[in-house]
């Protein structure tokens, strides 16, 4: 039995499956929304003799791409995308997007700006008036990254962000470690002003790498509700 947060992922990915066409580069993202869409993709492939190359945002989805039976290519031999299909912890009016719950937001960052369309799929609970109750992931090198971290503080501090606890990720007692063997700094803010700005200052500051704020990179958001329904925004 799927939970009603389930059904809608299930919902808002199943749609966006339908989007893939014959003989196009899919930027497949991560999660367990992202999930949905692999195992959606790899239906239509077995269904309807569907065919598509894909270029996986995470080891996960390589291999549950795998699994499916789905043609995987890197970027460097894709070159450009047609389109990425990826889910995001929070979306707002204006489709900023908080990304990096699942620690992938590097490679999703670079796979949905390589694309010509980028498609977010989410249940409707991830809709926010404004950004900044999910922590924002940060992901930065190791070497000196309670150096980073302090910076990343002072520059919150400079920018008048009312939340500004600094949490690196752990795994088992260990720093959570990306695919891109990087780590990541959780950012509890509360509620964010200026996206862009703040999506600005944070990749200025030495150490880190990349951060979770998606601005201008989303096209359209497929929003699923548990009963089935989606509603598509664009
Ligand atoms: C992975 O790094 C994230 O950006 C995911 O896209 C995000 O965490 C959404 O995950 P769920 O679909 O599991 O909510």
């Amino acid at each position: 039995q799927m939970s009603p947060a389930d059904r809608a992922k299930y919902a808002a990915a199943h749609r966006a499956a339908a989007f893939v066409e014959d003989g196009m580069r899919v930027g497949l993202g991560t999660g367990s929304t992202a999930a949905w869409l692999v195992r959606s993709l790899g239906q239509r492939q077995r269904d309807e003799g569907l065919r598509f190359r894909a270029v996986p945002t995470s080891q996960r989805t390589a291999e549950q791409a795998r699994e499916e039976g789905i043609a995987l290519v890197t970027l460097e031999e894709a070159g450009w995308l047609d389109l990425t299909i990826d889910g995001a912890d929070e979306f707002d009016a204006e489709f900023n997007l908080i990304k990096g719950g699942g620690g992938a937001l590097l490679r999703e960052k670079i796979v949905a700006a390589a694309s010509e369309r980028m498609i977010v799929i989410a249940d409707i609970g991830k809709e926010v008036g404004r950004l900044g109750a999910f922590p924002l992931p940060v992901e930065v090198i190791p070497f000196g990254w309670q150096a980073t971290q302090r910076l990343i503080e002072e520059t919150l501090e400079a920018a008048d962000v009312l939340g500004r606890e600094v949490r690196p990720r752990l795994a088992g007692g260990q720093p959570f470690v990306t695919d891109e063997g990087n780590y990541i700094l959780d950012l509890h803010l509360g509620r964010i002003g200026q996206p862009r700005r703040l999506a600005m200052v944070l990749n200025q500051i030495p150490g880190v790498v990349e951060n979770g704020l998606f601005v201008d990179i989303c096209d359209m958001v497929i929003a699923g509700y548990a009963d089935g329904r989606v509603e598509l925004r664009d």
